[in-house]
This record gives C-alpha cells, sequence and structure tokens, in this order.
C-alpha cells in the first residue's frame, strides 16, 4: 500500500496534464475512502522533486516575453483560459507538493484532508479549462505559458509557514480577487462554456485560502505567535513585490483572511515599522 507521501511524489513526476490529473484524482479518492472507513492511508516519507515533471508543451518563458493579447478578442479569451490551466496545472503540483514536503512536521490528519481535497479539485479544474481549451479547437499547450511559476515553492522548500503565507494565503486569494472579472469577459463574449467552468473554479478556490489560513493560525497557536505579524514577516521576506488591490474582502472574509493581514503589504502602506 503506498503511502501519501509516494503517492504525492508519483502526481509530481508525472509530466503530461491529463495523466497528472488522473493519478491525482485517484489517489485524492483512495485517500478519502480509506478515511470514510477508519483505516487512514498511512502518511509517510517520499523525497519530492525540486521541481514537478512538465510536459514537453507549452513552451515555459520568461513572463515578460509571453505575448500580450486583448481579453475583448477571440485569441485573447483563448489566451487567457491557456493561462488558467497553466495555473490549475501548477496548483495541482503546489498541493501535493506540500503534502510531501513537510511530512518532518507533525500535523493532524486533517491537514492532509484538506491538502488532498484541494489538489483533487485543481485536477478538476485543470480538466475544466482543458476540456474548454478543446471545445474551441485548441489544447494545453498550444501556445506558451509562464515559467517561474514554481519560484513561491522553491523560495518556501524549507519552511511550511512561509509556504502557507505565500501559497495559499497570497497567489490562491489573488484568485478571488481577479476570477469575477475572467467570469465577466467571457458572459459579455457570450461563452456559456467557460463561464460554467471558472464558476466552479471561482466557487472551491474559497476553500483552499481558508486551508491556508486555517492551517497558519494553528501553526502560530502552537508556536504561541501572532499570526497577523508572522504572516507580515515572511510575506515581505518571500514574495516579491506588493500586493495589489482591488481585494475581493468579501471572499477574503470568507477564507479567515482579515483585512489587517493584506493591506499593509500594499505598495505604499504604512507598515508602521
Ligand atoms: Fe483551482
Ligand atoms: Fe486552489
Amino acid at each position: 500500500m503506498l503511502s501519501l507521501a509516494e503517492r504525492a511524489v508519483q502526481v509530481l513526476t508525472t509530466a503530461d496534464g491529463r495523466a497528472k490529473c488522473a493519478l491525482s484524482r485517484a489517489h485524492a479518492a483512495d485517500w478519502r475512502a480509506a478515511r470514510a472507513a477508519g483505516t487512514p492511508l498511512p502518511v509517510g516519507k517520499a523525497t519530492p522533486p525540486d521541481a514537478p515533471a512538465r510536459p514537453e508543451r507549452p513552451e515555459l518563458l520568461d513572463p515578460r516575453d509571453v505575448p500580450r493579447r486583448r481579453p475583448g478578442s477571440p485569441a485573447g479569451r483563448l489566451a487567457l483560459l491557456h493561462a488558467v490551466a497553466h495555473i490549475e496545472l501548477n496548483a495541482v503540483d503546489l498541493h501535493w507538493d506540500i503534502i510531501a514536503r513537510f511530512t518532518d512536521h507533525p500535523m493532524p490528519l486533517g491537514f492532509y484532508d484538506d491538502w488532498v481535497k484541494a489538489a483533487d479539485e485543481e485536477s478538476k479544474h485543470f480538466n475544466l479549462m482543458a476540456d474548454c481549451l478543446e471545445a474551441l479547437g485548441s489544447h494545453y499547450g498550444a501556445m506558451p505559458a509562464h515559467a517561474g511559476m514554481w519560484r513561491a515553492a522553491s523560495d518556501t522548500a524549507g519552511d511550511l509557514h512561509g509556504r502557507l503565507a505565500v501559497v495559499p494565503m497570497v497567489l490562491e486569494a489573488r484568485g478571488l480577487d481577479v476570477t469575477p472579472g475572467m467570469i465577466d469577459i467571457f458572459r459579455k463574449a457570450g461563452e456559456a462554456g467557460p463561464v460554467a467552468a471558472l464558476e466552479v473554479i471561482y466557487a472551491e478556490e474559497v476553500a483552499h485560502v481558508a486551508y491556508g489560513s486555517k492551517w497558519f493560525n494553528w501553526l502560530c497557536g502552537r508556536d504561541g505567535t501572532d499570526p497577523k505579524e508572522v504572516f507580515h514577516s515572511l510575506v515581505r521576506r518571500y514574495f516579491h513585490g506588493s500586493l495589489k488591490p482591488p481585494f475581493n474582502e468579501e471572499k477574503r472574509a470568507d477564507a479567515g483572511l482579515p483585512p489587517d493581514f493584506y493591506w499593509p503589504l500594499t505598495e505604499g502602506a504604512d507598515t508602521g515599522a
């Protein structure tokens, strides 16, 4: 019986997007079934790769070299779906990586329940985006994508608090800010398929941010530290740049992210330092 950490490494070392997501969903179903039966799979230990396996396509370019297209045009909307597919594939790996990377930190099983569920949902999201691309005669890999998406993971590979602060609580929270605008673009274009897919993504991402703030607060509570202060110092250390308003205050609140966590990290904020 493979441990959860070994399963995570299997996903991380699978290059093809559809195959990665199929394996991810199968492992998530096994974990859930074993938990429901009261016989949880062992978390175990395994060494995740420094960076996950990726397919030959898309070509990964420096963000400055990725062509920009007007979102109002059909090509621009296709590029937007492709960019979201790329983000979702990266998110699948991010969630399996946090599972395998930090097994030296004793965490409650609920920590693994949450990240397995998040990884399962990201796999569904990638499939939804890949389906949308294919319905429009394209596919994931048909255009270049951002390199450097793994940077936040590499930077925080030795710091669980930092990983939670930067990945779910900054990067995934940013998704809550920008997704309604994307949904609008497709709604205005009358493209019902992408609207429905992005609405699923938007609804499910709130929980991923919430898992981040829940476990971040839990760790700080165990350490006896002030979560807000620790969050500010870790984001300043690991995240390159300031946070950009406007924020989705309502969904951030649903996810357990209060304004005094993120506003002080915006450009020109009085940090009180
Ligand atoms: Fe997602
Ligand atoms: Fe997510």
